[in-house]
């Protein structure tokens, strides 16, 4: 069940095709990006992409692992990302009726949940190679494009931990190298590191965290769903990938990271020093502007010894991460369903940036009721971050951005089914406020709502039947 290296996966890759090597030599300095955003951009995805020989590292680099709807089915062990939402209502069905309003947060109080949790071991392939003395220039870390700071860790699992509960958290957050042993983390305001490392700074002590590279690709997808504090992301990833993640305790501190992770970076941040971390080219297609972010101070590195350092080129959409955050969509779809039934499906549209913008679609249970619908789903955080919210009846699929455009031209009315909210802006646009949400949906007999037009039943069969007779 699930592949405890990422040297698992790649080989998976390999024997369905899905992964390219190259041999060439090629320069962690934007050469690799390069490639990488041309490959990621051909139709359904391109190959993942083992390079080889990088320039100035003994180390090779795999990208583009999951940017692709089949590779992100494989990492997650599923015949499609659809069938995500089936094993999670299956979870949620579970849940005793007086916790079922919780959600994801009453996972841990299930059996089902809990025979996921993390062994523990004592050693593992991250711990083949063991560096006291630590150079992260050893490395081949990415610089993506020209304007970036300097070079990035892009597809990092950070694990810090709460000063006072010990409650662990991972989280995907981008790591910029400063120099041979300093690095510098880039958490959001409210992510689950940034919580930890506030409680920390309170307390007036230093805080340890982890960065780990690959190990199970289920672990890696974990670290970039926001799941609630109170649930593990390494729990999350060992119900994802049907068995626990064996786990190990840092060289250097208490934190538990992957033992089968590709390589790990121990250290720790000292209350109140911070850096500027960029520009840095994000999933937007913008540069964002540098940042003051905490310093990391690395106190050792270990690593396999024929380790792999993955990496994510993030850009104009649609990339890898893309990809990514249909993972999350399928995942959270049965906790929208459940809590506002009215809802049937929600897509998150690659080009509208991650889950910067949603087309939900309602079934006649929700007619009538979108806004409600939609203004509930925002503030308990379904849509946090979506600037963009269409609204269509169940008739029209939520993938179909042609439909779904048609039907907003013929069922919206700019008088009364447009509406911008305040909103508050969120990352990674904090600076653009507010919320458009347009209400597509049939109102009820009489204009806008005219007869659709449709081919009679009967001549639609005919034609079908006598097909090869028109010469086609
Ligand atoms: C490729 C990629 C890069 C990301 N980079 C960042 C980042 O630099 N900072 C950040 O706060 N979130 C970033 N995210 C989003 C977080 O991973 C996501 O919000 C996750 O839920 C954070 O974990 P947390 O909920 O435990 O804080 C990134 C996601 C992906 C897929």
């Amino acid at each position: 069940m699930g592949f405890d290296t990422l040297h698992d996966f790649l080989g998976e890759l390999e024997r369905f095709g899905e992964l390219h090597r190259v041999q060439a030599e090629v320069d962690p300095l934007l050469e690799v990006a390069a490639v990488t955003g041309r490959v990621s951009r051909l139709p359904g995805g391109g190959p993942a992409l083992l390079f080889e020989r990088v320039k100035g590292a003994a180390v090779p680099v795999a990208t583009n692992l999951f940017g692709s709807f089949s590779r992100m089915a494989l990492a997650l062990g599923v015949p499609s990302l659809d069938a995500l939402s089936g094993r999670m209502e299956e979870l949620l069905a579970q849940l005793p009726p007086d916790q079922a309003a919780l959600g994801l947060a009453a996972l841990p109080h299930l059996d089902e949940f809990r025979r996921f949790a993390p062994v523990v071991t004592g050693g593992g392939g991250c711990r083949d190679v063991v560096e006291d003395a630590p150079d992260l220039g050893r490395y081949p870390f990415l610089q993506s494009w020209p304007g970036d700071g300097g070079r990035f860790i892009t597809l990092p699992q950070v694990f810090t931990s709460d000063p006072e509960s010990g409650a662990p958290n991972c989280g995907m957050y981008r790591v910029r190298i400063f120099n041979g042993n300093r690095v510098g983390i880039h958490w959001y305001a409210g992510s689950g590191a940034e919580l930890h490392w506030r409680e920390y700074r309170e307390r007036g002590e230093r805080m340890p965290v982890a960065v780990a590279l690959g190990g199970d690709p289920a672990a890696m997808v974990a670290a970039t769903l926001p799941l609630p504090g109170n649930v593990d992301e390494m729990q999350f990833a060992g119900w994802l990938r049907g068995s626990p993640l064996e786990m190990v305790r840092c060289r250097t501190n208490s934190l538990l990271v992957p033992a089968g992770a590709e390589m790990v970076i121990e250290g720790f941040i000292e209350p109140g020093e911070t850096a500027p971390d960029g520009p840095f080219g994000n999933h937007t297609g913008f540069y964002m502007p540098s940042a003051q972010v905490p310093v990391v101070r690395v106190a050792c590195i270990t690593r396999r010894s024929d380790c792999i350092c993955p990496a994510t080129v993030v850009g104009p959409p649609p990339a890898e991460d893309c990809f990514m955050a249909k993972a999350a969509e399928r995942l959270f779809l049965p906790l929208v369903r459940r809590r506002w039934p009215g809802i049937t499906d929600i897509n998150f549209p690659l080009e509208w940036i991650f889950h910067g913008g949603a087309v939900i679609s309602v079934s006649a249970a929700g007619e009538g009721d979108v806004r409600r619908l939609v203004d509930e789903a925002c503030a308990a955080g379904m849509l946090g971050s979506a600037r963009i919210v269409v609204v269509v009846n169940d008739d029209i699929d939520v993938r179909d951005l042609p439909r779904v455009a048609w039907r907003v031209m013929n069922m919206a009315d700019w008088r009364s089914d447009l509406f911008v909210d305040e909103g508050r802006g969120t990352p990674p646009l904090p600076w653009l406020g507010g919320r458009l949400f347009i209400d597509a949906t049939r109102k009820g007999p009489g204009p806008p709502v005219f007869p659709e037009i449709a081919m009679d039943g009967s001549v639609e069969r005919r034609v079908e039947e006598r097909w090869k007779e028109y010469g086609f």
